[in-house]
């Protein structure tokens, strides 16, 4: 046989990113052998039977002789199945069974079955922002449909077999495009079961709960079991905004790189249990998938019980916490994942959950409430913006009246959320948690008086820099969501007690 060698194109896995991979085969005559290089790990390896037997039984031709199989470039780790379409493409046009004129312009993706179908892969729709970039056609599993859609569909082509990819190539018969009604659309999350007007009282930790939402602050219950920390935690997802189609994307992106799918355009509301390890949390593993703080990008984070995270996982989150991503190393290079969620956190304030109620007495030695309390390290509480105490004080004057008035509905403090949300936007193009130094600067003039104030606070309780910056955030958001131009000493005094309600001194203090 005449050695023969043909390229193809697909895309490897970093992050978010879909680095090009270029496929070479290279048929030549002797005895058969097929080996495969370029930096792969395991799941590649078997690529190769996968291949083999999908081109036999799609009634095609596996050469005979010696088949090399080379992913470029060398030095980019390449894992998982997603190459198996470019692989077997390459072999066929390698060996005088494909017309390979349209090859340059087209990527490849997709695990092909034994039986020559083709089977979806994680990160698909990374690959394909990336293909469209370089403005290239891609190929890719009709399971994938879905995802596809997401982009709109333009220059994507399914296909559900190996015998579809090659009758396209060679007969140039059109491969089905993905409609756009595949994805699902919806505007802000639905409310649903999950309506703020179940919670009774507590009328702090609800106004809390709504300047969260308004700002984008990072938020913290704590009190005595049974007191709605759960439960209005679980609603901060129905008072935010709908999701823009870039964040849209990026999270359906990240979403597709961990194998799983959402509901497109509802922000994720993502509630691991403490005793999720470092990994699953912050993402990692052999073959680096991205953990919870991503799969909650554009969305809210709820850590419940948060001292019974462990330690490390705790320690995890500081960096992402403020950047926004999260950079996991490996011994070949660094993976980012973005990780702009926003943190829910709920806790008691010692092991038997009463400390500081006025009712029960906490049954707990001041050195258990010291340790317990200790397990939140300092350095993650500062960048907490908004620590509010649920007490059952607050529920009870709810219960108690004669006649309580209803308690407002998350549509309507949607509503409010969402002019402030626009506000924002319309000022600075981002969110007021997401203010830098220059914005800071710009947009958080505070008024001489509530200067005064800000220094006298962060004197009084010895408040870091990045807690005195985080008041003005918080005092910004006040104002805009009074509707108000300038940052008053209110607004700023209320910024702070929203922030140094700590607990009654035992410890949580910032
Ligand atoms: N403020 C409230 N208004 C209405 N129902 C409430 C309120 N607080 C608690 N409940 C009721 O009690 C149940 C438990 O509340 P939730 O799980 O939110 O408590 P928690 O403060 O998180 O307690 P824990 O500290 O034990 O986790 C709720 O499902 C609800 O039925
Ligand atoms: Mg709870």
């Amino acid at each position: 046989m005449a050695m023969r060698l043909a390229t193809t194109l697909s895309r490897a896995q970093l992050g978010l990113k879909a680095p090009e991979v270029v496929v070479e085969a290279h048929v030549s005559g002797g005895l058969p052998q097929f080996t495969l290089i370029g930096l792969i790990e395991t799941a590649v390896r078997e690529s190769r039977d996968r291949v083999r037997a999908a081109i036999s039984h799609s009634g095609l031709e596996f050469p005979d002789g010696r088949i090399t199989v080379n992913l470029a470039p060398a030095d980019l780790p390449k894992g998982g199945s997603g190459f198996d379409l470019a692989i077997a493409i390459a072999i066929l046009a390698a060996s005088g069974q494909l017309r390979r004129e349209r090859l340059p312009g087209i990527e490849l993706y997709g695990e092909l079955a034994l039986s020559g179908g083709l089977r979806r892969v994680p990160g698909l729709l990374a690959a394909l922002m990336a293909a469209r970039r370089c403005g290239r056609f891609a190929i890719v599993p009709a399971a994938a449909e879905g995802e596809a859609a997401l982009l709109g569909g333009e220059g994507i082509g399914l296909a559900g077999e190996l015998v579809e990819v090659v009758r396209c190539l060679n007969e140039r018969v059109a491969l089905r495009a993905p409609t756009a009604g595949t994805a699902v659309r919806g505007a802000a999350n639905p409310i649903g079961s999950e309506d703020l007007a179940e919670v009774r009282g507590q009328a702090q930790a609800r106004h809390a709960l709504e300047v969260a939402a308004a700002g984008g602050h990072h938020l913290l219950f704590t009190g005595p079991p049974g007191t709605g920390k759960t439960m209005l935690a679980r609603r901060l997802p129905g008072l935010l905004p709908g999701m823009t189609e870039t964040e849209a994307l990026e999270s359906a992106a990240v979403h597709s790189l961990a194998g799983g799918t959402t509901v497109f355009r509802q922000r994720p509301f993502r509630a691991p249990h403490h005793t999720a390890s470092t990994a699953a949390m912050v993402g990692g593993g052999g073959n680096p998938r991205p953990g919870e703080i991503s799969l909650a990008h554009h969305g809210v984070l709820f850590l419940d019980e948060l001292p019974e995270f462990s330690r490390p996982v705790l320690e995890a989150l500081r960096e992402p916490l403020e950047t926004g991503q999260v950079s996991i190393a490996r011994a070949l290079r660094t993976v980012e994942y973005p990780a702009a969620f926003q943190l829910v956190a709920a806790m008691n304030p010692c092991p038997c959950g009463f400390a500081g109620d006025q009712a029960e007495a906490c049954r707990c030695t001041p050195e258990q409430v010291r340790r317990y309390q200790m397990k939140v390290s300092g350095p993650l509480l500062d960048r907490v913006d908004l620590v509010v105490s649920v007490s059952r004080v607050g529920l009870g004057a709810a219960q108690s009246g004669s006649a309580p008035s209803p308690a407002e509905s998350s549509a309507v403090v949607r509503g409010r959320v969402l002019a402030a949300v626009n506000w924002q936007l319309a000022r600075a193009g981002v969110l007021n948690a997401r203010l830098d130094a220059a914005g800071l600067r710009d947009y958080c003039q505070l008024q001489p008086d509530a200067q005064a104030l800000l220094e006298m606070a962060g004197n009084r309780f010895a408040l870091s820099a990045r807690a005195l910056d985080s008041v003005r955030r918080v005092a910004r958001t006040l104002a805009d969501l009074a509707g108000e131009e300038c940052i008053r000493s209110a607004h700023l005094a209320a910024a702070l007690s929203l922030r140094a309600d700590r607990g009654k001194g035992e410890g949580l203090i910032g």
